[in-house]
Protein backbone atom coordinates (compact mmCIF):
# COMPACT_ATOMS: atom_id res chain seq x y z
CA UNK A 1 0.00 0.00 0.00
CA UNK A 2 1.30 3.39 -0.52
CA UNK A 3 1.68 5.96 2.25
CA UNK A 4 -0.88 7.75 0.52
CA UNK A 5 -3.55 5.35 0.42
CA UNK A 6 -2.85 4.19 3.59
CA UNK A 7 -3.23 7.37 5.23
CA UNK A 8 -6.68 8.33 3.40
CA UNK A 9 -7.92 4.55 4.11
CA UNK A 10 -7.07 5.09 7.52
CA UNK A 11 -9.11 8.66 7.88
CA UNK A 12 -11.76 6.83 6.14
CA UNK A 13 -11.93 4.28 8.86
CA UNK A 14 -11.30 6.30 11.70
CA UNK A 15 -13.69 9.31 11.14
CA UNK A 16 -16.69 7.14 9.34
CA UNK A 17 -16.41 7.31 6.05
CA UNK A 18 -15.80 3.79 4.64
CA UNK A 19 -15.47 0.10 6.75
CA UNK A 20 -14.82 -2.98 6.17
CA UNK A 21 -18.19 -4.65 5.97
CA UNK A 22 -18.97 -7.74 8.91
CA UNK A 23 -15.98 -6.49 10.61
CA UNK A 24 -16.60 -7.96 13.54
CA UNK A 25 -16.52 -11.50 11.87
CA UNK A 26 -13.68 -10.73 10.23
CA UNK A 27 -14.72 -9.29 6.81
CA UNK A 28 -14.73 -10.49 3.48
CA UNK A 29 -12.90 -9.09 0.80
CA UNK A 30 -15.02 -6.62 -1.64
CA UNK A 31 -17.43 -5.87 1.15
CA UNK A 32 -17.35 -2.45 2.17
CA UNK A 33 -20.11 -0.13 4.18
CA UNK A 34 -20.08 3.52 4.34
CA UNK A 35 -20.44 5.05 7.84
CA UNK A 36 -22.25 8.20 8.29
CA UNK A 37 -20.13 10.58 6.66
CA UNK A 38 -19.38 8.37 3.59
CA UNK A 39 -23.12 7.93 3.38
CA UNK A 40 -23.58 11.61 3.33
CA UNK A 41 -20.90 11.76 0.67
CA UNK A 42 -22.36 9.10 -1.67
CA UNK A 43 -25.90 10.85 -1.04
CA UNK A 44 -24.69 14.15 -2.33
CA UNK A 45 -22.80 12.69 -5.30
CA UNK A 46 -25.52 11.00 -5.99
CA UNK A 47 -28.34 13.40 -5.89
CA UNK A 48 -25.92 15.57 -8.19
CA UNK A 49 -25.34 13.03 -10.73
CA UNK A 50 -29.27 12.16 -10.98
CA UNK A 51 -29.61 16.12 -11.33
CA UNK A 52 -26.61 16.25 -13.93
CA UNK A 53 -28.94 13.98 -16.09
CA UNK A 54 -32.38 14.73 -14.78
CA UNK A 55 -32.43 18.65 -14.97
CA UNK A 56 -29.31 18.92 -17.47
CA UNK A 57 -30.48 16.19 -20.30
CA UNK A 58 -34.10 15.94 -19.40
CA UNK A 59 -34.09 12.27 -18.93
CA UNK A 60 -36.44 10.19 -16.40
CA UNK A 61 -35.15 8.01 -13.75
CA UNK A 62 -36.63 4.64 -12.66
CA UNK A 63 -35.92 1.88 -10.36
CA UNK A 64 -35.72 -1.62 -11.68
CA UNK A 65 -35.04 -5.01 -9.58
CA UNK A 66 -31.76 -5.92 -8.43
CA UNK A 67 -32.50 -9.76 -9.46
CA UNK A 68 -32.94 -10.94 -12.73
CA UNK A 69 -34.89 -13.61 -14.52
CA UNK A 70 -32.62 -16.34 -16.39
CA UNK A 71 -33.93 -15.26 -19.91
CA UNK A 72 -32.51 -11.34 -19.36
CA UNK A 73 -29.19 -12.92 -18.74
CA UNK A 74 -29.30 -15.27 -21.35
CA UNK A 75 -30.32 -12.69 -24.16
CA UNK A 76 -28.12 -9.64 -22.81
CA UNK A 77 -25.03 -12.81 -23.47
CA UNK A 78 -24.16 -11.99 -19.76
CA UNK A 79 -24.16 -15.87 -19.18
CA UNK A 80 -22.26 -17.18 -22.00
CA UNK A 81 -19.52 -13.72 -21.84
CA UNK A 82 -19.51 -12.12 -18.81
CA UNK A 83 -16.67 -14.19 -17.83
CA UNK A 84 -12.73 -13.15 -16.28
CA UNK A 85 -10.05 -15.16 -17.01
CA UNK A 86 -9.04 -17.11 -13.55
CA UNK A 87 -5.36 -19.04 -12.88
CA UNK A 88 -5.17 -20.75 -9.93
CA UNK A 89 -1.88 -21.20 -7.99
CA UNK A 90 -0.36 -24.74 -7.85
CA UNK A 91 1.34 -24.23 -4.31
CA UNK A 92 -0.95 -22.11 -2.39
CA UNK A 93 -4.06 -22.51 -4.34
CA UNK A 94 -4.32 -18.92 -4.47
CA UNK A 95 -6.85 -17.80 -6.90
CA UNK A 96 -6.26 -14.96 -9.45
CA UNK A 97 -7.54 -12.86 -12.52
CA UNK A 98 -5.44 -13.78 -15.38
CA UNK A 99 -5.09 -10.28 -16.45
CA UNK A 100 -4.00 -9.02 -12.88
CA UNK A 101 -1.01 -11.89 -12.47
CA UNK A 102 2.59 -12.27 -14.85
CA UNK A 103 3.79 -15.72 -15.19
CA UNK A 104 4.65 -16.45 -11.05
CA UNK A 105 1.59 -16.19 -7.74
CA UNK A 106 1.74 -13.05 -6.65
CA UNK A 107 1.52 -14.28 -2.94
CA UNK A 108 4.31 -17.07 -3.12
CA UNK A 109 5.77 -17.23 -6.45
CA UNK A 110 4.16 -20.44 -6.94
CA UNK A 111 3.40 -22.36 -10.76
CA UNK A 112 -0.27 -20.94 -11.89
CA UNK A 113 -2.24 -23.21 -13.64
CA UNK A 114 -3.98 -22.33 -17.24
CA UNK A 115 -6.63 -19.64 -17.17
CA UNK A 116 -10.27 -21.29 -16.81
CA UNK A 117 -13.52 -18.99 -17.58
CA UNK A 118 -15.31 -17.67 -14.79
CA UNK A 119 -18.68 -16.23 -14.42
CA UNK A 120 -19.03 -13.42 -12.50
CA UNK A 121 -22.82 -13.20 -11.66
CA UNK A 122 -24.13 -14.48 -8.96
CA UNK A 123 -26.91 -16.93 -8.66
CA UNK A 124 -29.75 -17.54 -7.06
CA UNK A 125 -32.62 -19.26 -7.05
CA UNK A 126 -36.51 -17.62 -6.71
CA UNK A 127 -38.92 -19.91 -4.32
CA UNK A 128 -38.83 -23.14 -3.52
CA UNK A 129 -37.65 -26.28 -5.83
CA UNK A 130 -38.62 -26.00 -9.38
CA UNK A 131 -37.80 -27.73 -12.50
CA UNK A 132 -38.68 -24.49 -14.55
CA UNK A 133 -34.67 -22.84 -14.56
CA UNK A 134 -36.26 -20.26 -16.56
CA UNK A 135 -38.44 -18.63 -14.17
CA UNK A 136 -36.39 -20.47 -10.89
CA UNK A 137 -32.84 -19.46 -11.34
CA UNK A 138 -32.05 -15.93 -10.93
CA UNK A 139 -29.10 -13.82 -10.95
CA UNK A 140 -28.20 -10.58 -8.99
CA UNK A 141 -27.65 -7.92 -11.45
CA UNK A 142 -23.93 -7.36 -12.94
CA UNK A 143 -25.11 -3.62 -14.16
CA UNK A 144 -28.67 -1.77 -13.63
CA UNK A 145 -29.19 -1.09 -17.64
CA UNK A 146 -31.26 -4.60 -18.32
CA UNK A 147 -33.73 -3.34 -16.02
CA UNK A 148 -33.80 -0.30 -18.69
CA UNK A 149 -33.77 -2.69 -21.90
CA UNK A 150 -36.64 -4.65 -21.11
CA UNK A 151 -38.97 -2.12 -19.94
CA UNK A 152 -38.02 -0.46 -23.12
CA UNK A 153 -41.75 -1.33 -24.83
CA UNK A 154 -43.08 0.71 -22.00
CA UNK A 155 -40.60 3.87 -21.82
CA UNK A 156 -41.11 4.29 -25.51
CA UNK A 157 -45.05 4.23 -24.88
CA UNK A 158 -44.08 6.76 -22.02
CA UNK A 159 -41.97 8.92 -24.06
CA UNK A 160 -45.16 8.76 -26.77
CA UNK A 161 -43.31 6.99 -29.18
CA UNK A 162 -40.65 9.78 -29.98
CA UNK A 163 -36.92 9.28 -29.78
CA UNK A 164 -34.26 10.09 -28.76
CA UNK A 165 -35.01 10.17 -24.97
CA UNK A 166 -32.38 8.81 -21.82
CA UNK A 167 -33.26 6.84 -19.03
CA UNK A 168 -31.35 7.00 -16.03
CA UNK A 169 -30.61 4.43 -12.42
CA UNK A 170 -28.62 4.65 -9.85
CA UNK A 171 -28.37 1.40 -7.72
CA UNK A 172 -26.51 -1.56 -6.80
CA UNK A 173 -24.89 -4.21 -8.80
CA UNK A 174 -23.07 -7.30 -8.10
CA UNK A 175 -20.11 -9.02 -9.85
CA UNK A 176 -18.42 -11.91 -7.86
CA UNK A 177 -14.89 -10.72 -8.79
CA UNK A 178 -12.17 -13.09 -8.11
CA UNK A 179 -9.86 -11.89 -5.93
CA UNK A 180 -10.57 -8.21 -4.89
CA UNK A 181 -7.83 -6.53 -3.79
CA UNK A 182 -7.89 -2.55 -3.97
CA UNK A 183 -10.29 -1.67 -1.07
CA UNK A 184 -13.41 -0.04 -2.64
CA UNK A 185 -11.87 0.08 -6.48
CA UNK A 186 -13.24 -3.42 -6.90
CA UNK A 187 -16.27 -4.71 -4.69
CA UNK A 188 -18.25 -7.41 -5.41
CA UNK A 189 -20.99 -5.40 -4.45
CA UNK A 190 -21.09 -1.96 -5.65
CA UNK A 191 -23.20 1.60 -6.85
CA UNK A 192 -23.65 2.08 -10.30
CA UNK A 193 -25.23 5.27 -12.05
CA UNK A 194 -26.14 4.57 -15.29
CA UNK A 195 -27.91 6.30 -18.39
CA UNK A 196 -29.31 4.56 -21.40
CA UNK A 197 -29.81 7.01 -24.27
CA UNK A 198 -32.15 5.29 -26.98
CA UNK A 199 -30.90 6.65 -30.54
CA UNK A 200 -32.26 5.75 -33.80
CA UNK A 201 -28.69 4.74 -35.93
CA UNK A 202 -28.80 7.48 -38.93
CA UNK A 203 -29.05 10.14 -35.83
CA UNK A 204 -26.05 9.45 -33.68
CA UNK A 205 -24.07 11.69 -36.08
CA UNK A 206 -25.68 14.66 -35.25
CA UNK A 207 -26.21 15.57 -31.65
CA UNK A 208 -28.64 18.65 -30.80
CA UNK A 209 -26.60 19.99 -28.35
CA UNK A 210 -22.81 19.25 -29.57
CA UNK A 211 -22.53 23.44 -29.69
CA UNK A 212 -23.23 23.24 -25.80
CA UNK A 213 -19.57 21.15 -25.50
CA UNK A 214 -17.25 21.25 -28.86
CA UNK A 215 -14.79 23.38 -27.28
CA UNK A 216 -14.35 21.03 -24.61
CA UNK A 217 -11.20 19.68 -23.81
CA UNK A 218 -10.27 16.16 -23.19
CA UNK A 219 -7.00 13.99 -22.89
CA UNK A 220 -7.82 11.12 -25.27
CA UNK A 221 -5.74 7.92 -25.56
CA UNK A 222 -7.72 6.15 -29.09
CA UNK A 223 -6.66 2.46 -29.28
CA UNK A 224 -4.57 2.80 -32.52
CA UNK A 225 -2.19 5.34 -30.90
CA UNK A 226 0.48 4.85 -28.62
CA UNK A 227 0.54 8.38 -27.38
CA UNK A 228 -2.32 10.02 -26.04
CA UNK A 229 -3.45 13.31 -27.15
CA UNK A 230 -4.79 16.61 -25.94
CA UNK A 231 -7.45 17.86 -27.88
CA UNK A 232 -11.35 19.73 -28.30
CA UNK A 233 -14.23 17.08 -28.84
CA UNK A 234 -15.06 18.95 -32.15
CA UNK A 235 -11.83 18.13 -33.31
CA UNK A 236 -11.91 14.78 -32.29
CA UNK A 237 -15.00 14.15 -33.79
CA UNK A 238 -13.96 15.63 -37.37
CA UNK A 239 -11.09 13.63 -37.28
CA UNK A 240 -13.05 10.43 -36.43
CA UNK A 241 -11.04 9.94 -33.33
CA UNK A 242 -14.68 9.69 -31.56
CA UNK A 243 -17.12 7.71 -33.97
CA UNK A 244 -20.09 10.01 -33.83
CA UNK A 245 -21.62 13.16 -31.59
CA UNK A 246 -23.61 11.42 -29.40
CA UNK A 247 -20.50 9.61 -28.16
CA UNK A 248 -18.18 12.98 -28.26
CA UNK A 249 -21.33 14.63 -26.34
CA UNK A 250 -21.52 12.18 -23.56
CA UNK A 251 -18.56 11.83 -22.80
CA UNK A 252 -17.64 15.69 -22.41
CA UNK A 253 -20.67 15.18 -20.22
CA UNK A 254 -19.18 13.05 -18.19
CA UNK A 255 -15.69 15.58 -18.31
CA UNK A 256 -18.07 18.21 -17.13
CA UNK A 257 -19.55 16.13 -14.39
CA UNK A 258 -16.41 14.51 -12.72
CA UNK A 259 -14.85 17.93 -12.61
CA UNK A 260 -17.76 19.78 -11.24
CA UNK A 261 -17.74 16.98 -8.19
CA UNK A 262 -13.60 17.79 -7.74
CA UNK A 263 -12.24 15.08 -9.95
CA UNK A 264 -9.15 17.27 -11.08
CA UNK A 265 -8.75 17.00 -14.97
CA UNK A 266 -4.99 16.61 -14.66
CA UNK A 267 -5.50 13.18 -13.24
CA UNK A 268 -8.43 12.51 -15.82
CA UNK A 269 -8.28 11.03 -19.51
CA UNK A 270 -10.61 9.07 -21.54
CA UNK A 271 -8.76 5.51 -23.12
CA UNK A 272 -10.57 3.70 -25.77
CA UNK A 273 -10.77 -0.02 -25.07
CA UNK A 274 -8.69 -2.45 -27.34
CA UNK A 275 -10.74 -4.05 -29.50
CA UNK A 276 -10.05 -7.47 -27.86
CA UNK A 277 -11.13 -5.51 -24.48
CA UNK A 278 -14.46 -4.71 -25.54
CA UNK A 279 -18.16 -5.43 -23.56
CA UNK A 280 -19.66 -8.66 -25.55
CA UNK A 281 -22.30 -5.54 -26.35
CA UNK A 282 -20.27 -3.09 -27.36
CA UNK A 283 -19.32 -1.14 -30.57
CA UNK A 284 -17.24 1.36 -28.73
CA UNK A 285 -16.30 2.19 -25.46
CA UNK A 286 -14.53 4.88 -23.73
CA UNK A 287 -12.81 4.84 -20.32
CA UNK A 288 -12.51 8.06 -18.05
CA UNK A 289 -9.48 6.81 -16.09
CA UNK A 290 -8.89 8.64 -13.26
CA UNK A 291 -5.02 8.50 -12.34
CA UNK A 292 -4.43 7.08 -8.27
CA UNK A 293 -1.02 7.39 -6.78
CA UNK A 294 -1.73 3.85 -5.39
CA UNK A 295 -3.32 2.15 -8.77
CA UNK A 296 -2.50 3.92 -11.87
CA UNK A 297 -5.35 4.75 -14.08
CA UNK A 298 -8.21 3.50 -12.70
CA UNK A 299 -11.26 3.09 -14.93
CA UNK A 300 -14.06 5.40 -12.67
CA UNK A 301 -16.55 5.81 -16.09
CA UNK A 302 -17.25 3.92 -19.39
CA UNK A 303 -18.83 5.40 -22.16
CA UNK A 304 -20.15 2.90 -24.57
CA UNK A 305 -21.88 3.04 -27.76
CA UNK A 306 -24.05 -0.62 -27.51
CA UNK A 307 -25.94 -0.17 -30.70
CA UNK A 308 -28.72 -2.09 -31.32
CA UNK A 309 -26.94 -5.48 -29.01
CA UNK A 310 -29.36 -5.58 -26.18
CA UNK A 311 -32.78 -4.22 -27.84
CA UNK A 312 -32.38 -6.84 -30.65
CA UNK A 313 -31.28 -9.52 -28.26
CA UNK A 314 -33.98 -9.20 -25.82
CA UNK A 315 -36.55 -8.96 -29.25
CA UNK A 316 -35.48 -11.98 -30.32
CA UNK A 317 -35.33 -13.70 -26.90
CA UNK A 318 -38.98 -12.28 -25.74
CA UNK A 319 -40.39 -12.32 -28.75
CA UNK A 320 -41.46 -8.79 -28.06
CA UNK A 321 -40.17 -6.60 -30.96
CA UNK A 322 -38.55 -3.58 -29.92
CA UNK A 323 -37.40 -1.94 -33.18
CA UNK A 324 -39.23 1.23 -34.73
CA UNK A 325 -40.85 1.99 -37.49
CA UNK A 326 -38.92 4.53 -39.67
CA UNK A 327 -39.86 6.01 -43.19
CA UNK A 328 -36.80 6.16 -45.71
CA UNK A 329 -36.58 7.51 -49.59
CA UNK A 330 -36.06 4.41 -51.64
CA UNK A 331 -34.07 6.05 -53.96
CA UNK A 332 -33.10 9.32 -55.48
CA UNK A 333 -34.92 8.60 -58.04
CA UNK A 334 -38.20 8.03 -56.17
CA UNK A 335 -38.22 10.11 -53.61
CA UNK A 336 -41.68 10.32 -53.60
CA UNK A 337 -42.55 6.62 -53.08
CA UNK A 338 -41.19 5.78 -49.68
CA UNK A 339 -41.34 2.53 -48.01
CA UNK A 340 -41.46 1.82 -44.38
CA UNK A 341 -38.04 0.30 -42.60
CA UNK A 342 -37.88 -0.90 -38.95
CA UNK A 343 -34.98 -0.49 -37.04
CA UNK A 344 -33.36 -1.06 -33.51
CA UNK A 345 -32.60 2.16 -32.11
CA UNK A 346 -28.79 2.83 -30.51
CA UNK A 347 -27.62 2.71 -26.97
CA UNK A 348 -25.36 5.58 -26.00
CA UNK A 349 -24.01 4.58 -22.40
CA UNK A 350 -22.95 6.59 -19.95
CA UNK A 351 -21.67 4.07 -16.76
CA UNK A 352 -20.47 5.51 -13.74
CA UNK A 353 -18.93 3.87 -11.09
CA UNK A 354 -19.84 5.64 -7.64
CA UNK A 355 -17.48 3.95 -5.37
CA UNK A 356 -14.72 4.35 -7.53
CA UNK A 357 -15.21 7.77 -7.97
CA UNK A 358 -15.77 8.42 -3.93
CA UNK A 359 -12.26 6.98 -3.53
CA UNK A 360 -10.76 9.21 -6.82
CA UNK A 361 -12.54 12.23 -4.63
CA UNK A 362 -11.03 11.20 -1.51
CA UNK A 363 -7.30 10.33 -2.35
CA UNK A 364 -7.01 13.25 -4.34
CA UNK A 365 -8.65 16.22 -1.97
CA UNK A 366 -6.29 14.49 0.89
CA UNK A 367 -3.71 16.23 2.04
CA UNK A 368 -0.67 16.46 4.67
CA UNK A 369 0.65 19.35 5.79
CA UNK A 370 3.18 21.25 8.46
CA UNK A 371 1.09 23.96 9.88
CA UNK A 372 3.16 25.56 13.19
CA UNK A 373 4.81 22.67 13.36
CA UNK A 374 1.68 20.23 13.60
CA UNK A 375 0.54 17.92 11.26
CA UNK A 376 -2.74 18.99 9.60
CA UNK A 377 -4.80 16.18 7.49
CA UNK A 378 -7.00 18.09 5.12
CA UNK A 379 -10.02 16.91 2.68
CA UNK A 380 -10.30 19.75 0.57
CA UNK A 381 -14.06 18.29 -0.75
CA UNK A 382 -15.72 20.65 -3.03
CA UNK A 383 -18.14 22.60 -0.82
CA UNK A 384 -21.07 20.79 -2.53
CA UNK A 385 -20.72 17.60 -1.59
CA UNK A 386 -19.00 18.29 1.56
CA UNK A 387 -20.59 15.36 3.81
CA UNK A 388 -20.54 17.96 7.07
CA UNK A 389 -21.44 22.10 5.47
CA UNK A 390 -20.84 23.84 8.36
CA UNK A 391 -19.85 23.41 12.02
CA UNK A 392 -20.78 25.79 14.94
CA UNK A 393 -18.17 26.05 17.62
CA UNK A 394 -18.35 27.70 21.11
CA UNK A 395 -15.21 29.00 21.31
CA UNK A 396 -14.97 27.50 24.77
CA UNK A 397 -17.56 25.15 26.40
CA UNK A 398 -19.00 27.48 28.50
CA UNK A 399 -22.44 29.67 29.10
CA UNK A 400 -23.63 31.81 27.78
CA UNK A 401 -21.17 30.83 24.31
CA UNK A 402 -22.86 27.49 23.70
CA UNK A 403 -26.71 28.39 24.75
CA UNK A 404 -25.87 31.31 22.03
CA UNK A 405 -24.12 29.06 19.38
CA UNK A 406 -26.78 26.57 19.89
CA UNK A 407 -29.21 29.08 18.25
CA UNK A 408 -26.91 29.98 15.85
CA UNK A 409 -27.12 26.15 14.88
CA UNK A 410 -30.85 25.57 14.55
CA UNK A 411 -31.45 28.54 12.76
CA UNK A 412 -28.72 27.09 10.02
CA UNK A 413 -30.53 23.74 10.04
CA UNK A 414 -34.15 25.35 9.96
CA UNK A 415 -32.20 27.08 6.47
CA UNK A 416 -31.87 23.41 5.45
CA UNK A 417 -27.48 23.77 5.98
CA UNK A 418 -26.27 20.39 7.37
CA UNK A 419 -24.41 21.91 10.44
CA UNK A 420 -22.38 20.17 13.54
CA UNK A 421 -22.12 20.93 16.83
CA UNK A 422 -19.20 20.69 18.51
CA UNK A 423 -17.95 22.01 22.02
CA UNK A 424 -15.54 19.45 23.25
CA UNK A 425 -11.77 20.18 22.82
CA UNK A 426 -9.39 23.44 22.54
CA UNK A 427 -10.69 25.52 18.94
CA UNK A 428 -7.73 24.39 17.23
CA UNK A 429 -8.00 21.18 18.18
CA UNK A 430 -11.52 21.12 16.43
CA UNK A 431 -10.86 23.06 13.49
CA UNK A 432 -8.36 20.37 12.90
CA UNK A 433 -11.13 17.70 13.34
CA UNK A 434 -14.05 19.85 10.99
CA UNK A 435 -10.59 20.23 8.24
CA UNK A 436 -10.09 16.16 8.18
CA UNK A 437 -13.66 15.32 7.15
CA UNK A 438 -13.69 18.18 4.74
CA UNK A 439 -15.81 20.68 6.43
CA UNK A 440 -15.89 23.63 4.01
CA UNK A 441 -16.64 26.49 6.66
CA UNK A 442 -16.61 26.51 10.72
CA UNK A 443 -18.57 29.16 12.47
CA UNK A 444 -17.25 30.63 16.06
CA UNK A 445 -18.89 32.00 18.80
CA UNK A 446 -17.18 34.49 20.62
CA UNK A 447 -16.78 36.87 23.43
CA UNK A 448 -17.51 39.20 20.46
CA UNK A 449 -21.04 37.32 19.46
CA UNK A 450 -22.81 38.15 22.63
CA UNK A 451 -21.58 41.61 22.17
CA UNK A 452 -22.74 42.67 18.79
CA UNK A 453 -24.59 39.18 17.22
CA UNK A 454 -21.40 38.52 14.63
CA UNK A 455 -19.15 35.31 14.00
CA UNK A 456 -16.37 34.54 12.37
CA UNK A 457 -16.32 32.18 9.13
CA UNK A 458 -13.37 30.35 8.69
CA UNK A 459 -12.29 28.60 5.61
CA UNK A 460 -10.92 25.53 5.61
CA UNK A 461 -8.88 25.90 2.98
CA UNK A 462 -7.34 29.29 3.22
CA UNK A 463 -7.67 28.50 7.24
CA UNK A 464 -8.60 32.84 7.07
CA UNK A 465 -11.46 33.87 8.80
CA UNK A 466 -14.27 36.73 8.65
CA UNK A 467 -16.45 38.25 10.75
CA UNK A 468 -20.44 38.39 9.54
CA UNK A 469 -23.42 39.24 11.51
CA UNK A 470 -25.77 36.27 12.47
CA UNK A 471 -28.15 37.33 9.94
CA UNK A 472 -26.23 37.06 6.90
CA UNK A 473 -24.71 33.78 7.53
CA UNK A 474 -27.33 31.69 5.45
CA UNK A 475 -27.01 33.74 2.47
CA UNK A 476 -23.09 33.79 2.80
CA UNK A 477 -23.20 29.94 3.28
CA UNK A 478 -25.60 29.22 0.09
CA UNK A 479 -22.92 27.73 -1.85
CA UNK A 480 -22.64 25.04 0.58
CA UNK A 481 -26.62 23.50 -0.44
CA UNK A 482 -27.44 25.01 -3.41
CA UNK A 483 -27.97 23.19 -6.85
CA UNK A 484 -24.80 23.30 -9.15
CA UNK A 485 -26.26 21.30 -12.19
CA UNK A 486 -30.25 23.68 -11.89
P1 LIG B 1 -12.69 -3.53 -14.70
O1 LIG B 1 -12.06 -3.66 -16.04
O2 LIG B 1 -11.93 -2.64 -13.77
O3 LIG B 1 -13.09 -4.84 -14.10
P2 LIG B 1 -15.13 -3.10 -16.03
O4 LIG B 1 -14.61 -2.75 -17.37
O5 LIG B 1 -15.66 -4.46 -15.82
O6 LIG B 1 -14.05 -2.75 -14.90
P3 LIG B 1 -17.57 -1.77 -16.43
O7 LIG B 1 -18.18 -3.07 -16.74
O8 LIG B 1 -17.33 -0.80 -17.55
O9 LIG B 1 -16.22 -2.03 -15.63
O10 LIG B 1 -18.44 -1.10 -15.28
C1 LIG B 1 -18.85 0.25 -15.28
C2 LIG B 1 -18.25 0.99 -14.09
O11 LIG B 1 -18.53 0.28 -12.90
C3 LIG B 1 -16.73 1.10 -14.12
O12 LIG B 1 -16.35 2.28 -14.78
C4 LIG B 1 -16.35 1.14 -12.67
O13 LIG B 1 -16.34 2.47 -12.20
C5 LIG B 1 -17.46 0.39 -11.98
N1 LIG B 1 -17.05 -0.96 -11.57
C6 LIG B 1 -16.93 -2.04 -12.34
N2 LIG B 1 -16.57 -3.11 -11.62
C7 LIG B 1 -16.46 -2.68 -10.34
C8 LIG B 1 -16.13 -3.31 -9.12
N3 LIG B 1 -15.85 -4.60 -9.06
N4 LIG B 1 -16.11 -2.56 -7.99
C9 LIG B 1 -16.40 -1.25 -8.02
N5 LIG B 1 -16.73 -0.61 -9.15
C10 LIG B 1 -16.77 -1.30 -10.30
N1 LIG C 1 -23.52 -1.17 -17.93
C1 LIG C 1 -22.15 -1.10 -18.22
C2 LIG C 1 -21.33 -2.15 -17.64
O1 LIG C 1 -21.78 -2.88 -16.80
O2 LIG C 1 -20.22 -2.27 -17.99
Amino acid sequence: MSKKEEDVMELARRRGFIWAAFEIYGGASGFFDYGPLGTALKKKIETLWREFYTLGEGFYEIETTTLGIRPIFEASGHLECFMDKMVECKSCRGLFRADHVGERCPDCGGELSGPQDFNLMFKTRIGAVSDDKARSEAFLRPETAQGMFVNFPRLLRFHRNKLPFGIIQVGRAYRNEISPRQGIIRLREFTLAEAEVFVLPHEKSKHPRFHEVESVTMRLKPNYMDEELETTVKDAVERKIITHEYLGYHMARVQQFLEKIGIPLAKLRFRQHERDEMAHYAEDCWDAEFLSERFGWVEIVGVADRGDYDLRAHSLKAKADMSIPVTASKSEKMEEESRSLSVFPHVIEPSYGIDRIIYALLESSFHKEEVRGEVRRVLRLKTHVAPVEVAVLPLLNREPLVNKAREVFQMLRRHRIFAEFDASGSIGRRYRRQDEIGTPFCITIDYETLENDTVTIRDRDSMKQVRVSISELPAKLSCVCESIFA
